[in-house]
């Protein structure tokens, strides 16, 4: 990182933490220079660099200031907190949504995952080269659960960093975390059984309670706070709950993270009702700010949480290698996945264990985070100039979503297919519930870089909504 970078993200983590507060001063270009020993260059192309991504304003003679809270787009809850489904029935719907969007003509802004090409593409495909040169006839000890001991020791060093203790032997690698997330629901629960879902839901977990054949009850969830911790005491007093599934980090498709004190009164709400978590951790080290946040499983006690990640997110979407620290768990979940698909596919296991020995994660998530935050910033500015101003935008820290409302009277279903024929992809509200009422709400992939084709795709975007909110 350079050093006017540097300087940039002191003080945005200083706005961040609340030291300068909206409409605060900043230190002038030439007190800063003193402080800091810095070239007055250095501090200028640092608030430059603030000003773009829009933490602070600069007023003629007068210096910097600090913005506006972007997220002062205040979220209502959805009339009830608690929305329950005997069936769900959305798998048609997402199908037909998945299988469109994959077209590589189109401007991906439906997309679940951020721009490809901020991968390390070529060390990852050294690293495959690598391990096929390597690898032995006989890959039946990385292939069976749990999976290559290599590639979990890395992982469990990973929650070490975290101040986590856990085994490797804990850890089941899967195909991806999707993989890691159904296995864990059919562990915990019998087709028929209640599960607390979130409202919005990520669409996958919706797909596998479909599958599974289960019930499920959806409890409003704030971009700020996470799940409505009262409506999750309500929903378990009303129904027989089996398992809850959520997002503590950068919940798809809001995008918000959830504080630790409601982590831990979750785990506490859910260890009352002896109710274990399927904790959806994909977006985790997609965090903002310095410090990584800590998942709900840093507070389990009793081995109920299980933690799911990935690499599909933040290395290589492709390799489909995702994992569940599983807890109590662990065991079952191997023999579901011996009776299903047997196991993860070795070469890509040992490439990502090889990756990971190299240290260069951590480096390549700091640059990615930094980028995708850029990113953010420059889609939503944007989207507040060109949209209309009766579009709400919901901004939260991390990841690379931004999450929609049109009014209520639009249909955000219809505006998919009328995008979707101009070329553009959007992620309509539908996908995200079991019922319809996201209908007006879409979210947008917010990753992909800023060029003449995004800022086209934003422009017909706008153009499509103002025709949207013509029709009354
Ligand atoms: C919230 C969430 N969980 C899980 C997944 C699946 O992750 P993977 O691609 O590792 O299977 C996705 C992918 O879009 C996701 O958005």
């Amino acid at each position: 990182m350079t050093r006017y970078e540097q300087l940039a993200q002191q003080l945005r983590e200083q706005i961040r933490t609340g030291v300068w507060q909206e409409g605060d001063k900043l230190p002038s270009l030439r007190e800063t220079v003193r402080r800091s020993g810095l070239s007055l260059m250095t501090v200028l192309s640092a608030y430059q660099l603030l000003e773009s991504q829009g933490w602070v304003r600069s007023r003629p003679q007068s210096g910097y200031f600090v913005a506006p809270a972007r997220e002062a787009t205040r979220y209502s809850f959805p009339q009830q907190p608690l929305q329950p489904a005997e069936t769900v029935d959305i798998n048609a719907f997402i199908f037909s949504v998945l299988q469109a969007g994959n077209n590589p003509d189109c401007v991906a802004l439906g997309s679940a995952f951020p721009d490809p090409s901020l991968f390390p593409q070529h060390q990852l495909s050294r690293a495959l080269i690598r391990v096929a040169r390597q690898m032995h006839a006989d890959v039946t000890g990385v292939t069976l659960p749990p999976g290559c001991a290599d590639l979990r020791r890395s992982i469990a060093q990973r929650y070490a960093a975290r101040g986590m203790e856990i085994s490797p032997d804990e850890i089941v690698i899967t195909s991806g975390a999707l993989e890691a997330l159904n296995l864990s629901l059919q562990a915990l629960t019998q087709p028929g059984d209640w599960v607390v879902v979130e409202s919005p839901a990520f669409y996958g977990a919706l797909q596998a309670i479909e599958r599974h054949h289960l019930k499920a009850v959806a409890v409003a969830t704030d971009p700020q706070q996470g799940m409505d911790l009262d409506a999750l005491a309500q929903a378990l007093q009303q129904y027989p709950v089996k398992a809850c599934w959520l997002m503590s980090h950068c919940q798809n498709p809001l995008g918000g993270t959830m504080p630790n004190a409601n982590k831990q009164r979750l785990l506490a709400l859910l260890a009352e009702h002896q109710i274990s978590l399927i904790e959806d951790d994909v977006y985790g080290e997609l965090y903002a700010g310095l410090t990584p946040p800590r998942p709900a499983k840093a507070w389990d006690t009793q081995g109920r949480v299980l933690h799911c990640g990935s690499f599909s997110k933040t290395l290589a979407t492709g390799f489909r290698i995702g994992w569940v620290a599983a807890g109590q768990q662990a065991e079952a979940i191997q023999r579901l996945q011996l009776m299903s698909t047997l196991s993860t596919s070795a070469p890509m296991q040992l490439a990502l264990a090889d990756y990971l020995s190299s240290h260069r994660y951590d480096k390549h998530l700091h640059t990615l985070r930094r980028t995708l935050e850029q990113r953010k910033h420059i889609f939503y500015r944007a989207i507040q100039r060109e949209f209309p101003a009766s579009i709400r935008v919901y901004y939260a820290e991390g990841s690379y979503f931004l999450w929609l409302e049109l009014p209520p009277h639009c249909c955000a279903t219809r505006l998919y297919r009328r995008a979707l024929k101009a070329g553009i992809t959007i992620a309509p509200g539908r996908m995200f519930a079991a019922g319809e009422q996201y209908r007006h709400c879409f979210r947008l992939n917010a990753s992909l870089p800023w060029n003449a084709r995004s800022e086209a795709a934003i422009k017909q975007l706008a153009a499509l909504i103002a025709e949207q909110l013509a029709l009354r």
